[in-house]
């Protein structure tokens, strides 16, 4: 993956490393990630998937989001994610069927743990 952030270490004047980061574009580790979803000024649960979804050997890594309870073509709309926190790290399924019982299983871990 391309470097995603420049990192400047400085010595300030007291002898401590002081960190100076300039943030150009942030990408989250690769993983499955209880997030709040807002779309339209509405807020809705969502399970994101940030990887190359191994099961499919996709190269690009993508963004994708399922959310929870929605059911309305948003296609091109923009949305705001809040990750809140990472559930699981993206692996390799044997087979479709086992890779939809766990997207299954992360909704429901995710509608309990969002308020
Ligand atoms: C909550 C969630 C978790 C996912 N976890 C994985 C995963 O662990 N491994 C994987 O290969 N793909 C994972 N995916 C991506 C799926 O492979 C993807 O949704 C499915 O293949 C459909 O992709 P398509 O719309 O590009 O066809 C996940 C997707 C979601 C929404």
């Amino acid at each position: 993956m391309k470097n995603i952030c420049k990192l400047k270490a400085t010595l300030s004047d007291c002898g401590k490393v002081r960190e100076s980061t300039r943030i150009k574009k942030l990408i989250p580790k690769n993983g499955v990630y209880a997030s709040y979803v807002n779309v339209d000024g509405q807020k809705f649960k969502g399970a994101v998937n940030i990887g190359i979804k191994p099961t499919f050997e996709q190269l690009t890594p993508t963004v994708e989001v399922h959310i929870l309870n929605f059911n309305h073509d948003i296609y091109d709309k923009k949305i705001k994610l809040e990750l809140i926190t990472r559930i699981r790290d993206e692996i390799e399924f044997p087979n479709l069927e086992a890779l939809k019982n766990q997207i299954a299983t992360d909704i429901l871990h995710i509608q309990n743990l969002l308020t």
